[in-house]
């Protein structure tokens, strides 16, 4: 691989790392988010800040890249001599962690830590309805990422922390978790029951308290189950956290909105990837979170950063012509053109894909202000701390 050749401007990206104490990495599926975000927790560690990377997929190839066995829902640390294997260094206090978001985890954590009472705690555990949606409903995986966001940011452990995010329309509820949570705890059966209880105040809880025995055997006997009781249960014993969600919410969400955060959005060149990403910058803005700049990964170029003419054969030609001076003692004339014409084949292909890719960012920039950076597209999977660092050298040379 040659030097990195960025072209956009990176003080973005380059500022992020060394001040910011949260960065959150978005975009559509498969477009380099964990790959993006682990090089840039990598790159801050590098500077000598103490960083976590928060990624929400089990990843495990990030998780070999970074020598570790897997990532769980504990912080790990990625070990110093691994770096200098790799001949990377960590400047000062530089330590880089990686952690992955184990929801139900992180669920029966939050309840064990803010229930008031420890007898409130084992009885929401030990819940059939609690344990049937702690880890399936929706918008769970997202308010938890919020739930651990807050705990991990309460006591500046880290000096930054770095967030992977799920694909697109999940990340942007992300942004909406702490009121989508709300959202779902106020929703359908639940507000039926759970809702006008709130609403009605204490005597309604009390006539529920009464009522749900009498609703719940009439429950049982249309569906042969305790459904009813459970589920009244579970959401009379929430109650008590109710404020404590509401509250720990608000505190992340203006996190995620001061001047300590700051988005990125991935993307690669391609038309669809393209498109997701326009709609999603049309969404975080009206999140109120800033946006630092859009990385477009996996970008068809040549290793200098040059793009090849979309007919490419003046350069094509070059090639060959180095080509066959350099095997001139194998030079036999008919197999040297087949060769010729199968490198001029591959040449033009890589051609219209580098101009396609450079078209697809001008619209991208066309009347935006954002910084765009460019990476390019790899020869080989990134594996290891030392494809992770190349990559962030890309990320941050100008
Ligand atoms: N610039 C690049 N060149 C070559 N390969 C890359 C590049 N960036 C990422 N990759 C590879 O692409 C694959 C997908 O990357 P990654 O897992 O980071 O994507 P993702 O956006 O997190 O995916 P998902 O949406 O599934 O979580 C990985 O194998 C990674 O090593
Ligand atoms: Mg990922």
């Amino acid at each position: 691989m040659s030097a990195p050749d960025t072209i956009a401007d990176t003080d973005q990206i380059a500022s992020a790392i060394a001040e910011r104490r949260l960065i959150v990495v978005c975009g559509s599926g498969g477009v380099g988010k964990t790959t993006t975000s682990a090089a840039l927790a990598c790159a801050a560690a590098q500077l000598g800040r103490k960083v976590l990377v928060l990624t929400i997929d089990p990843a495990r190839r990030l998780a070999s890249s970074l020598g570790l066995e897997e990532l769980d829902n504990e912080p790990r640390r990625v070990s110093p001599a691994l770096f200098r294997e790799q001949g990377l260094s960590l400047k000062g206090k530089g330590e880089l962690w990686a952690m992955m978001l184990d929801t139900k985890r992180t669920f029966d954590d939050v309840i064990r830590r803010y229930a008031p009472r420890p007898e409130l705690a084992e009885q929401i555990l030990g819940n059939l309805i609690y344990q049937q949606i702690s880890d399936a409903l929706a918008g769970t995986q997202e308010y938890m990422a919020m739930e651990q966001l807050y705990e991990l940011t309460r006591d500046d452990k880290y000096d930054l922390i770095v967030v992977d995010t799920p694909p697109t329309q999940h990340a942007l509820d992300f942004l909406d978790s702490p009121d989508r949570m709300m959202n779902v705890l106020d929703s359908g059966v639940v507000k039926l029951v759970w809702g006008n209880a709130r609403k009605a105040g204490k005597s309604y809880m009390d006539w529920l308290r009464r009522s749900t025995k009498l609703i719940s055997s009439l429950f049982e006997r249309i569906t042969g189950g305790e459904l009813f009781g459970d589920m009244a249960e579970f959401f009379q014993s929430f109650d008590e956290l109710y404020d404590g969600i509401r509250g720990r919410s608000k505190e992340v969400k203006l996190l995620l909105q001061s001047d300590q955060t700051l988005f990125f959005l991935v993307t690669s060149p391609v038309p669809s990837a393209m498109q997701e990403a326009q709609y999603f910058l049309g969404k975080i803005s009206s999140y109120g979170v800033s946006l630092g700049g859009i990385i477009v990964n996996r970008v068809h170029r040549l290793a200098d950063g040059l793009v090849p003419a979309s007919d490419a054969l003046p350069e094509a030609r070059s090639i060959v012509k180095c080509l066959a001076s350099s095997h001139a003692k194998l030079a036999d004339e008919r197999q040297l053109k087949v060769v010729v014409d199968e490198l001029i084949v591959a040449w033009q292909h890589y051609a219209k894909l580098a101009q396609q890719d450079q078209h697809q960012i001008g619209q991208l920039s066309a009347g935006r202000k954002t910084q765009i950076t460019q990476v390019p597209y790899f020869d080989a999977d990134i594996h290891d701390l030392q494809g992770l660092a190349q990559l962030s050298d890309y990320l941050l040379t100008r």
